[in-house]
């Protein structure tokens, strides 16, 4: 079913605030509403930027520098932002449910800033740097660090985002497809579901049985299976959710 408006049926409403397991997916459309440009919309990242450049080690070795000054724009960027209300409403889902795993593909820490207590982190995080030789961990101010550092085994400093080609960390990966085959219901918000194997999720979650909601203002490959499209911007949907769950709750005592 696809919805397009806030006005979300009582009874969706009520058949969420009564369930226990809740897994989330987000990605860069959650962060749209904050000011963090997306990968694959008209504008996104990767309309102006090749990601094979740019996001792959073979593109770090080939020009170290120039991958290093695109990740300080980048952070730059992040470190000037707030979460906004699809962030905080995701946090205070948190507090709602008794299992709730939030699994992200966004490395900019938004979520955390908004009060999320436990984020799976599915494609590294932006903040921090690891040593390409000894894999020694690094964290600098940021835009204070121009020239690409170097670890004192003498290694390349690499921020610690998962690029193309690269496994996703074990135990967070493991995490997120718990969650997925244990959720009752399964939301895949802001994300374009194109990059595996985060996209893999939502079908896991579905294929265990969880209801599939899709948040995202455009149709994306997930659509079509999903059981609720809503049609809307998560900044809109998320906090009305949020509110429209806790007043059915009141209601029943
Ligand atoms: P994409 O850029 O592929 O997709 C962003 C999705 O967000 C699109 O489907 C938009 O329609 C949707 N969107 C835009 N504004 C929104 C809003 N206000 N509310 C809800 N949805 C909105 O980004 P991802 O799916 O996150 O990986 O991309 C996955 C991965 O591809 C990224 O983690 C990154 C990238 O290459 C790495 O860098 C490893």
């Amino acid at each position: 079913m696809t919805i397009t408006d806030t006005n979300f049926p009582t009874e969706t409403i009520e058949l969420l605030a009564g369930m226990e397991s809740i897994a989330v997916l987000t990605g860069a459309g959650i962060s749209a509403e904050s000011g963090v440009a997306t990968f694959r919309d008209k504008d996104g990242l990767w309309s102006r930027f090749n990601p094979a450049e740019l996001a792959s080690m073979d593109g770090f070795l080939a020009n170290p520098q120039l991958v290093w000054d695109w990740y300080q724009y980048r952070r730059g960027i992040i470190d000037s932002v707030q979460p906004n209300p699809g962030h905080r409403a995701l946090a205070e889902m948190e507090e709602l449910f008794p299992r709730f795993t939030l699994s992200t593909q966004n490395v900019d820490r938004l979520h955390q800033s908004a009060g999320s207590r436990k984020v799976l982190e599915l494609h590294g995080n932006i903040i921090d740097n690891f040593c390409v030789d000894c894999r020694k961990s690094f964290e600098f101010p940021t835009g204070d660090v121009e020239k690409i550092p170097r670890c004192e085994c003498g290694g390349l400093i690499r921020p610690s985002v998962v690029w193309f080609g690269e496994m996703l960390p074990e135990e967070v990966l493991r995490a997120s497809d718990m969650a997925a085959r244990q959720a009752q219901v399964y939301f895949s918000i802001g994300t374009s579901a194109e990059v595996f194997p985060a996209a893999q999720l939502p079908l896991i979650a579905q294929s265990h049985g969880a209801v599939l909601v899709e948040i995202n203002p455009h149709e994306t490959q997930l659509s079509s299976v999903a059981d609720f499209s809503l049609r809307m911007p998560a900044g809109e949907a998320l906090p009305v959710l949020v509110e429209r769950i806790k007043h059915v709750r009141a209601s029943a005592g």
